[in-house]
């Protein structure tokens, strides 16, 4: 699963590789865009309601939905994908949506990005030293980094327990 998904040029590069993914995002531009990006590179691509994904599809699936209220289902993804979005509401939801076993890779701003001319600024947008690394307590962190240049960012990769 790729949450806010965007272009998504992470769906389509992971369903090149035999992954059948769900992309959500809550704007119909980037799906549009999303969708393009599939069919240029030949990779099937379909929409789907978030309380009504279908048992199995191949490609990319396209999810419409607002991150911030949306039910996530529980143990369901073998890996979830999340940059450049942030939603600390969603850390316990995204959390509970990885399968046991199942790993997250999530990239995203950090707050001295705000001495960098471009990106977010907004600190609502921007994680704090150390946050991403004690976001999600019941995983076991694999990988974990921040830095400065070229993108203040933080990094994790992060498996569920078996
Ligand atoms: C900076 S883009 C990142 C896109 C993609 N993950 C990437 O790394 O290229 C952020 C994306 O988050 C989406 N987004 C922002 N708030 C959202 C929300 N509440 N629910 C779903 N998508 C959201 C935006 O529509 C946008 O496509």
């Amino acid at each position: 699963m790729d949450l806010a998904c965007g272009a998504g040029q992470n769906a389509v590069y992971l369903a090149e590789r035999g992954w059948s993914v769900v992309a959500i995002d809550f704007s119909p531009v980037a799906l549009e865009r999303a969708a393009s990006l599939a069919a240029s590179r030949n990779v099937p691509v379909h929409r789907a309601e978030l309380g009504a994904l279908p048992a199995d599809w191949s490609g990319v699936l396209l999810v419409e939905a607002d991150l911030e209220s949306a039910p996530l289902p529980a143990a369901s993804f073998d890996l979830i994908l999340c940059f450049q979005y942030l939603d600390r509401e969603a850390f316990g939801r995204i959390e509970s949506t990885l399968r046991r076993g199942g790993y997250l890779v999530y990239e995203t701003f950090a707050e001295s990005q705000k001495a960098h001319a471009e990106g977010p600024h907004d600190p609502s947008h921007l994680l704090r030293t150390g946050e991403l690394r004690a976001a999600f307590p019941r995983l076991e962190v694999f990988f974990y980094r921040e830095c400065e240049t070229p993108r203040a960012v933080a990094s994790l990769l992060a498996r569920r327990p078996m």
